[in-house]
């Protein structure tokens, strides 16, 4: 059987957001959050920028009839700042002049018809983490590449994934030379495979998709 794609609104949806994943990373993505939907528990990503993967996560969410939640200080990553590489001046607010990419992320999930599926966690990672207390039937990780930021991240996050959950990770760059932000991903995807307690079910390009086969990070 082919795998599940997104209908074609929501794929549009996605192509026209703002953001950082290629289609056939979102397409694996939307599968493992489909797979994941079944446990009936919230899938949850670390880093919304503007809410391209997001969509994938809503969709799947509407789909399993649970709910996606997705968590961003929306002031950027390193690499996101004025002056670096993945730079987007549309994303500075004019008044303050940082950046602020919620603006963006509420037209995009609106757009999608995506509100009632999705929940915004604005804030930084490890503090939301900290005060979370439910299990996770996905967690996403795409949000800061440094290694302070993707293993607290992991440490954060990894250890709500209920069994059977699945925990993807973004940006996962094996050889130096390919990666433009940083081996930090990397670096947390060999961490989870070390830990015994995470079964590499997929790989698609720099997305990895693992399984929790057993308790612990
Ligand atoms: C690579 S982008 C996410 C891309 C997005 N998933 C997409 O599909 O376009 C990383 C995001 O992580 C956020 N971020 C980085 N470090 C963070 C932290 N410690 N807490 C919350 N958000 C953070 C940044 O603000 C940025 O929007």
């Amino acid at each position: 059987m082919p795998p599940a794609a997104p209908k074609p609104e929501i794929l549009a949806s996605f192509e026209a957001a703002k953001g950082f994943m290629p289609l056939g990373e979102g397409l694996a993505l939307y599968e493992a959050a489909l797979e994941a939907g079944r446990l009936g528990l919230p899938l949850l990503e670390v880093g919304t920028y503007c809410g391209r993967s997001a969509i994938l996560l809503g969709d799947a969410a509407r789909e399993a009839g649970v709910v996606a939640l997705t968590v961003d200080h929306h002031r950027g990553s390193e690499e996101q700042q004025p002056g670096w590489e993945y730079h987007d001046p549309e994303t500075v607010d004019a008044e303050l002049g940082v950046m602020d990419t919620l603006p963006a992320f509420r037209r995009t999930l609106y757009r999608a018809g995506l509100e009632d599926h999705v929940v915004a966690l604005v804030g930084r990672s490890p503090q939301i983490a900290l005060v979370w207390n439910t299990p996770l039937g996905l967690v996403f990780v795409d949000g800061g590449h440094t290694d302070e930021h993707a293993n607290a991240d992991y440490e954060g996050w990894a250890p709500h994934v209920a069994e059977g959950g699945l925990l993807v990770i973004h940006d996962v760059f094996p050889e130096p030379e390919d990666e433009f932000t940083g081996q930090a991903p990397y670096r947390i995807y060999l961490r989870a495979l070390a830990s015994g307690a995470f079964t590499e079910v997929s790989a698609t390009d720099s997305l990895r998709v693992l399984r929790r086969t057993r308790a612990g990070i």
